[in-house]
This record gives structure tokens, C-alpha cells and sequence, in this order.
């Protein structure tokens, strides 16, 4: 929907817009050099940990990491579409809305808006037909389901004929072509025939943010299989990037964290008991997708799935996975054999918050989960846990909650709480290695309350600061030698590509408009502009032997994982890896006899 106004129309807007006094509005301000110090809108904290850059026209937080330009924030601060913010932001500058209306009866914006209106007229199909059928009516009654929440979820029944929608949407006007398309209708091509995709289920209808409806999920009342048949993946529909329920649930997380089940009646029960702030994944484990999809809403995520061991594994991935996303998971574990349907129906509203408020942070629920899975008899094992216990605390960007954990772990295990505290800096990727050795000076690690940023991701971001200069400024990089490879942090890789796709097709990069729409870049680009400035030819060669060092020291340990894994299962190490080795032990020793590494 960004096509709804021009580039020019959206760089207009915000260079009208004041992000001073718009983020004033929402923060007390005070100004420190061209830089602006508050507390964080975003987040609860007591002493202020964001900054916004009047010239550069960005905000950033040091606390939460929340960070862009001013449409970021407008989008941030009222949950607000791209669209809505840049509405929003044209009338305050008085700016006159100007859409962009060059969209024909083909573009893909009408036909998008063809295939929500063929599934709501679907939806109010099954929905009606719902309200007639016996074994429907029966089924929902057996189930709980409230009358207001069946209305809520438009839950319906798609008839057993073969083709009952389709004479209902061609009767509507709609044409075969755009019914093949929204993928409710199949086509029978030896006999030419069209034929309803869902028959005989219970039908779920699935809607995105904006709240069209995308897609269907239909349960079977028999023993057929499958038992939940997903609408197929359209234009509109794309699956592992969609959360039931996610439209209701979105307005609910100002005060409460979002809850992540498994099923469609897992959120229709909880629904229906006053729960709403609960979505679930269409019957894919968690991905990334998702977990940037939640963060656009909120970062408190409580992840509620069986309590088997299928569903204790599947908590322990998409832990892995929110946390690396930056979100802060939690998991609530219900007794063995229920599903939060079946525990809400039978303990009520009250119990379920009750777990919800008990619901383990993600380092807790690791340690126990190791906890319940190694032999801490064994001395093997207990080192094994050991380790896994410190990388499960590691993840958590606090390190006064690194105390907390020390304890635990090394009234668990026996040892020394000192080797836990370096074993857990040694797992962190956000203190260098290189602060090993403050540990025992400070004895205390309250007083490292900033997280040091390892060599590599510093010299990342000073060359991203450098090649930002300018073209000549990149092409002295490149012809040092410089190439994506040698950031190996995904968003600075990410930044360094579309800067070096800028310069091909601008020759220059306008940070305020091209870099900031996308939230991640963003971030990187606030960071990239609090990096240390280049002071010379010399200090820029460095920053390039710093990152080729790194690159090769990060494939050495990789190299060396696998070797030793070969060895282990007394496999044959490839000569092709060995020879790697070789060669990349040569390079480093070569690269550290030249220079001083910063
Ligand atoms: P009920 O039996 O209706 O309570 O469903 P449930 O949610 O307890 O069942 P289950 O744990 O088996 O499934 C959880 C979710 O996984 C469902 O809501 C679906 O989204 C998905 N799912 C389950 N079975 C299938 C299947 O056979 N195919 C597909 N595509 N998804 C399924
Ligand atoms: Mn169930």
C-alpha cells in the first residue's frame, strides 16, 4: 500500500516533519549538543536511555534497541500502518494528501482487493450456512463456543456438495480466473469442472493485521484426514508469515503480552473466556517471520504449547528464535495432556492467568530444561549442562541478571561461581572477549552496566561510517580490499549492500530518505552513526585487517568445529578442510605480524 503516494510525496512529508517536537510530545527532551536525551517511550525505565539526532533527523534507544526516523516513530508510537503514519504526518505539516491513482483493473492492488472481497463474501457464505447445519450447531455446542464468539470469528460450515461456494461467488459476478486465484475453488482439468476446495468442515476464516480476511482453516467432524486443512497459499495469503488472530489480539498488548498457542480453538476458547491477546502460528513451528510480525506490536511473548515433549521441544526453538530476534519470551507450561482449550474450559480464565503470571523466562525454562536432560552425577554430563546452562544465560543482554544467574547455576552444579561468571562472558555476544580479564578486577558485575561491543562489530561499524561519507569514500574502501564478506554481522551486511546498490544507481546515499524506511537499517544506521570516525589512511587499512582477521578467525572456529566432530565420531577429516586450515592459520599469522590491530 506504500505505492498509495510517491517517493517525492513521502520525502516531502518528512522533511516537513519536526522530529523533535513530534517525539517531544511524547517524551521530555533535553538537548545535549546536536543530540536530544529522554526516557524511552517504548519502554519502563528510570534513567534515560534515548537519544534523537535533530540533523540526522533519527531516534535510538539504548535500552530496547527501538530506533529509525520519524515515520518509524509515528508507526511505533500509535501502531500505525506506513500509510496511516505518513497520513498522519502530512496533515500535521499541512501537506495536502496526494495518492498516486494510476491503478487499473489489473494491478495488483485491485485484484488483492478482488480476493479479500471473494473471501468475506466467502466467510459470510459459510458463516450463514453454519447457523443451519445440525452437525455444525452440535459440534460448536460440544465444543463451548459462545454465540458472541462465533460471531467474532465468523466460524462457519462449508457444505459437503462439490461445488456449493462456487455457484454462490459466480453468482456474485465473480469470474472463474479470480475464484482459481483466491484458491477456494479448484478446477478438475481432465473433466473441466470446478470444485469447492473446503467440503464438509468447520471453517475458521483468517485475517491479516488489517483485518481482510486472507484466508481459511476448516477442521473435519470425522476421522478424515487431515484433520485442519489450511486454505493454500495467494497473493494474499502467505503462510508461515501469518498469526491467527494476531488482528484482535494486536490492540491488546499495551499492558499484556501476547500469547502464542498452537491452535485455532486454543485462541477460540481463551477468546472466549476474556483472553484476547492470543494469536497462534497455521500449524508451522515459529519462524522469524513471525517473530518480526509480533514486533511490530509488542516484545513480551508467552509461548503456550502441550506440555509433551514435541511441545517442550518446539518451546525450546522458538525461544532460540524470538530471542534472536530481540523479542523477550517467556514459556507457560500446562499439565501433561491439555491444550489451553481443554485447560481453560475445564480451570477457567482465572487459573489460565495464574500460569500465564508464572509463565518462565527464557533462560529459566533452558536451565531447567537441561536441567531435566543431563545426569548432573555424571561429571561429563555436569559439564556439558554447565555450558549449556552459561550460553542459556548469555542471551540475556542484562548482566544484573547474569548475577542472578551465576548463582543459580553454580549452586546447581557445585563450581566456582567465578568460572561460571566467565564461562557466561565468554557465551555473550555482547561483551567482547577482550573484558575477560575486568571480571576479577571489578569482582562486581554491576559495574559494567554497558555491554562493550566485540572488536569485529566495532570496526563493522566504523567502516559502514566511513563508506557513508561518500562515493569516493566506498571506493577507497573497495580498492583496500574491503567486500561484503567481511561483515559478519547480518545487519551491517544487510546495510552494506543496499549503500553499495545506492551508489551504483545514485552515486550518492541520502540517509534520511533512503536508508530509514526499513526499520532494521535503521538501527544499524544509528548505530553506524555513533561509530569512531576514521582519522587517517593508515587507521583505515587497520579497520580492513581487523575485519579480515575476524572473518578468518570466525571460519577457523568453524573449521576446527567440524574437524574435531570428524575426529569424534572417528570419521575422516576432508583434506580439502585441512588444507583450508592451513592456509588460513598462514593468512592470520601473516595479517598479525603486519599491523597493530586496533
Ligand atoms: P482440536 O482437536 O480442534 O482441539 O485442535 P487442536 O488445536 O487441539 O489440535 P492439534 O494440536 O492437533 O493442532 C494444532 C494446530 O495445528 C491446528 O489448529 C492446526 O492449525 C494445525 N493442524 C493440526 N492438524 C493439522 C493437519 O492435519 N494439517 C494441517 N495443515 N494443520 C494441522
Ligand atoms: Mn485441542
Amino acid at each position: 500500500m506504500a505505492g498509495m503516494f510517491s517517493q517525492n510525496f513521502i520525502e516531502k512529508v518528512i522533511d516537513a516533519s519536526d522530529i523533535v517536537s513530534i517525539i517531544s510530545e511524547h517524551t521530555n527532551l533535553k538537548q545535549s549538543g546536536p543530540r536530544y536525551i529522554g526516557l524511552c517511550p517504548f519502554h519502563n525505565e528510570k534513567t534515560p536511555s534515548f537519544t534523537v539526532n535533530g540533523d540526522k533527523k533519527l531516534y535510538y534507544c539504548f535500552g530496547c534497541q527501538r530506533g529509525g526516523n520519524v515515520v518509524s516513530f509515528v508507526m511505533e508510537m500509535f501502531k500505525y500502518s506506513f500509510p496511516e503514519a505518513i497520513e498522519y504526518l502530512a496533515e500535521r505539516a499541512n501537506i495536502p494528501i496526494e495518492r498516486v491513482n494510476t491503478f487499473d483493473d489489473n494491478t495488483a492492488y485491485v485484484r488483492k482487493k478482488r480476493l479479500f472481497q471473494i473471501n468475506k463474501d466467502a466467510a459470510n457464505f459459510y458463516y450463514l450456512a453454519g447457523r443451519k447445519n445440525e452437525k455444525a450447531i452440535s459440534y460448536i455446542k460440544k465444543r463451548g463456543v459462545s454465540a458472541s464468539s462465533l460471531k467474532t470469528f465468523g466460524i462457519g460450515y462449508a457444505p459437503g456438495g462439490r461445488s456449493v461456494l462456487y455457484s454462490y461467488l459466480k453468482e456474485k459476478g465473480y469470474s472463474d480466473k479470480e475464484l482459481i486465484e483466491s484458491a477456494l475453488v479448484r478446477k478438475n482439468e481432465t473433466k473441466g469442472y470446478f470444485y469447492d476446495y473446503f467440503s464438509d468442515r468447520l471453517m475458521f476464516p483468517i485475517q491479516n493485521v488489517s483485518d481482510n480476511i486472507v484466508a481459511f482453516g476448516g477442521r473435519r467432524f470425522d476421522n478424515s484426514q487431515p484433520k485442519y486443512l489450511n486454505s493454500p497459499e495467494t497473493s494474499v495469503f502467505v503462510k508461515h508469515a501469518t498469526l491467527f488472530n494476531l488482528n484482535r489480539a494486536k490492540n491488546k498488548l499495551a499492558s499484556k503480552p501476547l500469547i502464542v498457542v498452537e491452535g485455532y480453538m486454543d485462541v477460540v476458547s481463551l477468546f472466549d473466556k476474556g483472553i484476547e491477546n492470543v494469536c497462534a502460528t497455521l500449524g508451522t513451528a515459529l519462524n522469524a517471520e513471525h517473530a518480526k510480525l509480533m514486533m511490530k506490536y509488542t516484545r513480551n511473548i508467552i509461548l503456550c504449547y502441550d506440555a509433551d515433549e514435541a511441545g517442550q521441544n518446539a518451546a525450546m526453538r522458538g525461544l532460540g528464535i524470538l530471542v534472536s530476534q530481540g523479542l523477550n519470551p517467556r514459556v507457560l507450561t500446562l499439565e501433561k495432556g491439555e491444550d489451553p482449550d481443554s485447560y481453560v474450559l475445564k480451570y477457567g480464565k482465572e487459573a489460565f492467568e495464574q500460569k500465564a503470571a508464572e509463565a518462565k523466562y527464557s533462560t529459566d525454562y533452558k536451565i531447567d530444561y537441561y536441567k531435566n536432560r543431563y545426569d548432573l552425577s555424571d561429571i561429563v554430563q555436569l559439564a556439558e549442562f554447565t555450558k549449556k546452562a552459561c550460553e542459556a544465560a548469555a542471551e540475556t543482554r542484562d548482566e544484573i541478571k547474569w548475577d542472578y544467574y551465576v548463582k543459580i547455576i553454580s549452586s546447581l552444579t557445585g563450581t566456582d561461581p567465578l568460572v561460571i561468571k566467565k564461562q557466561i562472558y565468554k557465551s555473550s555476544k555482547y561483551v567482547s572477549a577482550q573484558s575477560d580479564s575486568n571480571i576479577e578486577d571489578s569482582g562486581n558485575m554491576i559495574n559494567i552496566s554497558v555491554p562493550q561491543q566485540s572488536k569485529s562489530t566495532s570496526a563493522e561499524l566504523i567502516a559502514l561510517k566511513y563508506i557513508l561519507k561518500g562515493q569516493s569514500y566506498f571506493e577507497r574502501f573497495v580498492s583496500l580490499g574491503g567486500d561484503k564478506s567481511l561483515f559478519s554481522n547480518e545487519d551491517a551486511a544487510d546495510l552494506y549492500d543496499e549503500i553499495k546498490r545506492l551508489y551504483e544507481e545514485n552515486g550518492n546515499v541520502d540517509i534520511s530518505n533512503n536508508l530509514v524506511y526499513n526499520n532494521q537499517l535503521a538501527q544499524t544506521v544509528v548505530s553506524v552513526d555513533n561509530a569512531q570516525d576514521i582519522s587517517s589512511e593508515g587507521h583505515l587499512k587497520d579497520i580492513i585487517k581487523t575485519l579480515r582477521l575476524s572473518l578468518y578467525e570466525g571460519r577457523l572456529r568453524q573449521i576446527k568445529k567440524r574437524i574435531d566432530e570428524t575426529e569424534k565420531n572417528c570419521g575422516k577429516v576432508d583434506a580439502a578442510l585441512l588444507k583450508e586450515y592451513g592456509y588460513l592459520k598462514k593468512e592470520l599469522i601473516k595479517i598479525k605480524s603486519e599491523v597493530n590491530i586496533i
